[in-house]
């Protein structure tokens, strides 16, 4: 009896369970409308603001085609570079499943897009945040690997009961990181690429921190998920990011 729950409970943390149909055709006239109008704003405010290789990334994978991206079409670009894929979700996932998605090479981006009366505020990352954030980097081997990585630690974090280790380590890398370029600040991070707000704000602000980032400095550095971040941890460059991440082991991340 007992041995049927937990199998039940296993099954029902498979993370291939909270995978739906993205349904592109659903998707209206006015919703392509919003992610074109959302995505030529945030081309323009960000401008050389950005790392170069997520710029490179919007064209590899012609992420700048009208429209939104249905996911069976990136896919055919996408995992003959790098093996990724991505997959519809319906909105946030937990933890536990969105770093066994990543560790299987697997972005989750939600199936549905903000209303034009939303265009700044989300309550949940919607497809444009997933696609247009996070996606152009996994065009990179290293930074694809990089992420494969950081799901591995999540998985092995969670298993040991310190989640939040690697959950910090994603925010302040993934999704938060600033790093230089040619010795100029830049945004790494797919929160930060595509906010309006705090995508000027994580640069330009004198009321934040900037941090050096280290693999150690984010696993112990809390974050806020609801607001624009009080600090920001910045890398000497992507490739120092992306060695310190993946040089790391599940044991380390655990000691830290
Ligand atoms: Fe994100």
């Amino acid at each position: 009896m007992r041995q049927d729950k937990i199998s039940k409970d296993r099954r029902a943390r498979r993370w291939q369970d909270y995978v739906v149909a993205q349904n592109w055709e659903s998707f209206t006239a006015d919703d392509h409308a919003v992610w074109d109008l959302l995505f030529a704003r945030q081309v323009e405010l960000l401008g050389s603001r950005v790392i170069s290789p997520f710029l490179d990334g919007i064209d590899l994978l012609r992420l700048s085609h009208p429209g939104v991206p249905d996911v069976e079409g990136l896919n055919a670009i996408l995992s003959p570079r790098t093996g990724w894929r991505t997959v519809a979700v319906p909105g946030l996932v937990p933890d536990d499943i969105f770093f066994a998605m990543l560790a299987t090479r697997v972005f989750p981006v939600g199936n549905f897009i903000r209303t034009r009366e939303q265009l700044d505020y989300l309550e949940a990352p919607d497809c444009f945040h997933d696609m247009f954030g996070h996606i152009p980097m996994l065009a990179h081997h290293d930074y694809a690997d990089m992420t494969r990585h950081v799901g591995e630690l999540g998985v092995a974090a969670i298993a040991a009961g310190e989640g939040h280790r690697a959950a910090r380590l994603y925010w302040h890398s993934v999704e938060f990181g600033l790093a230089k370029e040619h010795g100029e600040l830049k945004i790494l991070g797919a929160g930060l690429a595509s906010s309006f707000g705090e995508s000027h704000f994580s640069l330009e602000s004198d009321e934040v921190e900037r941090l050096p980032f280290s693999v150690s400095r984010a696993v112990n550095t809390p974050y806020k998920h609801d607001a624009f971040q009080p600090r920001y941890l910045v890398s000497e460059s992507l490739e120092q990011t992306i060695a310190e991440v993946l040089a790391m082991s599940p044991e380390q991340l655990l000691g830290f």
